[in-house]
């Protein structure tokens, strides 16, 4: 085993090694570089970020200095506002944010872009770290479709979204699927559709039903697609169709029908059990008056006279005397003198 070299050889080995790049390089070198940049490419979101670089004794603002290149050329260039529309030249941030807001502002999405960033603090600069090459079509994370948007219809539900992100018709397409299951069932997929109407018509009617969509960037030139993510589930019950709406409709029908029946039959049979009852609560018993009542229970009492008695004297008798019209020959005597 080789012992290991001394300290000072090592030392004396990488000044050696650095000779020939002398001076300047040695100044680059002073600033550390930012580490890990990371593009970070998410609908239309396009956003270069790194991590900071900290002096610990230098209280002058560090800012940083972001470049992008063609694959196609060899010329370096600053994000500045005419070139690339943000100017991430001397920023203080750890991020450059290039999501284009205008179509003429943002690299054409076939493009295979690199990027670099340094750090600088005053005359003093840090070496360029790149990141990966990209192609906006190619690298693009995409989301779920928006706007989600269901209706339940008759035995089927209709879906409207909108799109991840808009995109130049020329350079892409997006594609849609939906996944869709009966709560508990099992996942169907539909698509792909060109449309941001889909409808699902062959379902069951008036079962819940449970769905995603999701979209697929497609790049017309080359044909590569990039999958996008599915939209959050949602559940919907679906309406009822024509059949099932008259199988309902009878139902009730049906239903009241034998609900009156049950009435009916139930009050049929409440009239036959307590017949007396009821005859008694409706027809309550004539009632004599009480003249004629006292008159008959003690039939010696002159009956005229205890009529007579209330009436006026211009009444007419006759009218009481014939309502009280007895067999009896008692009373028929009393009518006769009456009479004469
Ligand atoms: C302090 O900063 C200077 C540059 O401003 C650098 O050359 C030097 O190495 C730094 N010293 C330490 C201890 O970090
Ligand atoms: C993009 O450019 C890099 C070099 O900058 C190259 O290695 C890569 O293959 C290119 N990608 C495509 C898809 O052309
Ligand atoms: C950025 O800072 C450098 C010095 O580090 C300076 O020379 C240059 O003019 C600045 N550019 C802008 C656009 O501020
Ligand atoms: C873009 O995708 C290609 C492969 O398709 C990969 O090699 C490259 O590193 C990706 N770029 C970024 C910035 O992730
Ligand atoms: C989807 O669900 C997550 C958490 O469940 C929520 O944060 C997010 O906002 C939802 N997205 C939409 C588009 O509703």
């Amino acid at each position: 085993m080789r012992p290991p070299p001394p300290p000072l050889l090592l030392l004396l080995l990488l000044l050696g090694g650095r000779g020939a790049a002398a001076s300047p390089a040695d100044s680059l070198s002073q600033l550390p570089a930012p580490r890990n940049p990371k593009v970070h490419l998410y609908n239309a979101e396009r956003v270069l970020s790194w991590e900071p670089v900290s002096l610990s004794n230098d209280s002058r603002p560090v800012v940083y200095q972001v470049q992008y290149k063609y694959a196609s050329g060899s010329q370096w260039y600053d994000f500045s506002v005419d070139s690339i529309g943000v100017n991430c030249m001397n920023i203080t941030t750890t991020e450059c944010d290039f999501t284009p807001t205008s179509p003429s502002q943002e690299f054409l999405p076939h493009l295979n872009v690199s990027l670099r960033v340094r750090a600088k603090v005053g005359d003093l600069v840090s070496t360029w770290v790149r990141v990966p090459w990209f192609q906006y079509l190619r690298n693009v994370t995409v989301g779920p479709p928006e706007n989600v948007w269901v209706t339940p219809g008759e035995g089927s539900l209709v879906i409207r979204f909108s799109s991840p992100f808009d995109i130049s018709p020329s350079s892409a397409t997006f594609l849609y699927y939906v996944h869709y299951w009966e709560k508990g069932g099992i996942q169907k997929v539909k698509g792909p559709f060109r449309s941001n109407s889909i409808v699902l018509n062959d379902l069951k009617p008036l079962r819940e039903y449970c769905l995603q969509v999701k979209a697929q960037l497609v790049w017309t030139v080359s044909k590569l697609s990039r999958l996008g993510h599915l939209s959050n589930v949602s559940c919907y019950e679906t309406a009822a169709d024509a059949t099932t709406k008259l199988q309902q409709i009878i139902i009730i029908a049906v239903g009241i029908f034998l609900l009156l029946l049950a009435l009916a039959g139930a009050c049929f049979f409440l009239v036959l059990k307590y017949k007396g009852l009821i005859k008694y609560w409706f027809h309550s018993p004539p009632t004599i008056p009480l003249q004629i009542e006292e008159y008959l229970k003690d039939p010696s009492q002159p009956i005229l006279e205890a009529l007579d008695k209330d009436s006026s004297p211009k009444d007419d008798a006759w009218d009481s005397v014939s309502i009280v019209s007895f067999p009896e020959k008692e009373r028929e005597d009393v009518l006769q003198s009456t009479l004469n």
